[in-house]
């Protein structure tokens, strides 16, 4: 059985390993990295502290500045993953200020707790699947071989029925397990759990009482039916009951909340959003209050969840926005404060745009090679090919819209859009992209601007 682990082994890498580990899938923006990798170092070196200074030490949280897809989100999610813990991305604009009808910012930390305590629950899962699939054959195997009260009586009476019984069993045993049975319809029971949240988000209320939310979940019954299903699907369902029971609840809740507290991340988005500059009008009142109310979750207050109550003072806030028309000044003073690290991402330049084709471990045109290898396509990109989609790619950034790296994205999709459409047919071909078919793909649409706009 795993221990819950409070200390997260990752968050002892050192800020150098962390950089290397981002490295792999993102290139350059070499000093967002570092400031992301010193954040969660720090992070575990504030927990070493005793008591007292570690309240004067205030989290390492950030703004990453910087235009539209330059990997600002990509950094925090990936950051997020490498060190295994618990990420919400959320957008500062949807929330409202505490007593306007909306989302208050309170619920960012209620979502995070949730997502944790499913992340938990998952890796418990991996832990009991041992034991939750032996359990669940047995239960289907009861499925297939009622046993009556006849047979137990005989059972006990004559030992030849009984090994006659259990010889039957273990033939099932191997069919089913060689997926012989699965077209079988058996019958399982399922419980339809009561589902006050979703109940009370169809009748408008988003934010209830964590504390109303359990008792009404206690209060509903859940329903029992019973469903003839394939044995293909009562294998799942059966599994999905067997880990319901194996797992223990209370102890998921536990580290779920342990580990948000612990290592959480919340990626703030559009922070820029709020801070719009003062115009003839005055300020947004709303957005003033958004920011106001976010004052406490950042410095570290308790929030009450349906999984009961956490502290925000380790949470790690990476807040991100263009700041085109603004700039972190015209954030509210107290808040400027609590958001102390800044990093600038820079522009992606042509040369990056090559390594970002090629390099990272989930590479675009990786990408592209091995989904046409499900079709039994080998593709091979040559390196001149790679240079002219880049080419290509940052032109298109100049002469039309900034999408950053996304725009290798259309690029690409545009590029193969014909060996996609008939790959269906060629299979065992290999295709050789070079530079020549590049431009015969893209050339006619880079070159007319307008048209431009709407394909790539
Ligand atoms: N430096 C980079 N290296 C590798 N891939 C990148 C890089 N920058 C962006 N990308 C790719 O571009 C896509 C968009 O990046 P991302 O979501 O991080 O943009 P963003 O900076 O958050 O933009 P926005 O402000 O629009 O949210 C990602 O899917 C990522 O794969
Ligand atoms: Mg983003």
């Amino acid at each position: 059985m795993l221990r819950p682990r409070l200390t997260n082994p990752m968050e002892e890498k050192t800020p150098k390993e962390i950089v290397e580990a981002l490295d792999r899938y993102i290139v350059g923006q070499h000093a967002a990295k570092r400031a992301a990798a010193v954040a969660i170092r720090n992070r575990w070196r504030r927990r070493q502290l005793p008591d007292a200074m570690r309240d004067e030490v205030s989290p390492a949280n950030m703004i990453l500045i910087g235009p539209t897809g330059v990997g600002k989100t990509e950094i925090a999610r990936r950051l997020a993953s490498l060190v295994n813990a618990p990420f919400i991305k959320v957008e500062a604009t949807k929330y409202t200020e505490v007593g306007y009808h909306g989302r208050d910012v309170e619920s960012m930390v209620r979502d995070l707790v949730e997502l944790a305590f499913h992340m938990v629950r998952k890796e418990q899962t991996l832990v009991l699947k041992i034991e939750a699939e032996r359990r669940s054959e047995e239960q289907l195997l009861d499925a297939l071989l009622p046993v009556s009260e006849y047979d137990r009586s005989v059972q006990d009476a004559d030992s030849d029925a009984a090994a006659r019984r259990h010889r039957n069993r273990e033939k099932f045993r191997t069919q089913l397990q060689a997926g012989e049975l699965d077209d079988r319809m058996v019958e399982v029971s399922v419980t339809t759990k009561a589902a006050p949240v979703g109940m009370m988000a169809t009748l408008g209320v988003d934010q209830m009482d964590a504390g109303v939310q359990s008792m009404l979940e206690s209060i509903i019954p859940a329903q029992t039916k019973t469903r003839s299903v394939p044995i293909r699907e009562a294998r799942k369902i059966i599994f999905e009951q067997q880990c319901d029971e194996l797992i223990d609840k209370e102890k998921v809740t536990e580290m779920a909340l342990r580990r948000c507290e612990n290592s959480g991340i919340i990626f703030l988005d559009e922070l820029d959003k709020l801070a719009a500059p003062e115009r003839a009008h005055g300020p947004d009142i709303s957005r003033q209050g958004v920011q106001r109310d976010l004052l406490p979750i950042i410095e570290g207050c308790t929030v009450s969840t349906r999984y009961g109550t956490i502290r925000t003072d380790f949470l790690l806030f990476i807040a991100a926005g263009a700041f085109h028309d603004c700039k972190p000044s015209d954030l509210m003073p107290e808040l400027q404060g609590r958001l102390p690290v800044r990093v600038e991402l820079e522009d992606l330049t042509r040369d990056d745009f090559i390594r970002i084709l090629t390099d990272p471990e989930n590479a675009l045109t990786k990408q592209h090679v091995a989904l046409l290898g499900t079709e039994g396509v080998k593709i091979e990109f040559s390196k001149d090919a790679i240079v002219a989609v880049a080419d290509m790619a940052a032109k298109l950034n100049q002469t039309t819209e900034n999408i950053g790296a996304r725009r290798l994205v259309t690029v690409m999709e545009r590029l193969m859009e014909e060996i996609s459409f008939t790959a269906t047919d060629r299979s065992g071909d290999t295709i050789k992209i070079d530079a020549g078919y590049v431009t015969e793909q893209l050339s006619a649409i880079c070159e007319d601007s307008d048209l431009s706009r709407f394909i790539l």
